[in-house]
């Protein structure tokens, strides 16, 4: 499996938001989920993406879109801020489930079933001499970046890896994973 985890700083735990960008920047959310599920016309299949959720009035709060499992779901914003406030205020949608875990949890529970762990950082070293086999969990800071403390604690099952000097957005990073393992010979 390809997994992707974006820490979210802001976004919101509930669905009390006027639109994705006032639910603390669940905009990023939902570009990071388009990139990491959809392809022209079909899901990736063997693609989860995850967000900690670390907004008002609950946090931490994961939130993770299974693109095996996810059904009835179309690529565009107004589709998705309809979904993300459906499953925030409790309801079901096939596909994507929430729970009440932490970042440090989630990520002992993926170290624990055997998943390479990649910390996605302008600083780390170049993807392209990485080992990209098997199932790996991309780790992704939102738009500030990941807090520090947080890093250091992935960095502990981990390491950083690079996508070039340039800072991209994270969606776009997570686009450039896809294609970098999609084209890995
Ligand atoms: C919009 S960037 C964050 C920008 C933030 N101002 C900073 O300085 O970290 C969001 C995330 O994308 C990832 N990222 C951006 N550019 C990258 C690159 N060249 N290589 C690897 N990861 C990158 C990092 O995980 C970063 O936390």
């Amino acid at each position: 499996m390809r997994e992707f985890l974006l820490y979210s700083r802001t976004g919101r735990t509930d669905a009390n938001f006027k639109n994705l960008v006032d639910g603390g920047r669940l905009d990023i959310v939902y570009q990071c989920t388009l990139m990491a599920i959809f392809k022209s016309a079909a899901h990736r299949h063997d693609a989860v993406f995850h967000a900690i959720l670390n907004g008002a009035p609950n946090p931490p709060l994961k939130l993770s879109i299974n693109g095996n499992d996810l059904r009835d779901a179309r690529i565009d914003e107004r589709s998705w801020e309809s979904i993300l406030r459906n499953v925030l205020s409790g309801g079901a949608h096939p596909g994507i489930e929430t729970a009440k875990i932490s970042l440090q949890r989630f990520i002992e529970d993926k170290h624990r079933e055997g998943y390479k762990i990649y910390v996605l950082s302008d600083e780390g070293e170049p993807i392209a001499s990485q080992d990209l086999s098997g199932d790996i969990l991309f780790v992704i800071g939102d738009h500030v970046g990941l807090p520090k403390k947080d890093e250091g604690f992935v960095l502990r099952y981990g390491k950083a890896v690079s996508l070039g000097r340039e800072k991209y957005l994270a969606a776009s990073c997570i686009d450039i994973v896809n294609y970098t393992l999609d084209t890995k010979v």
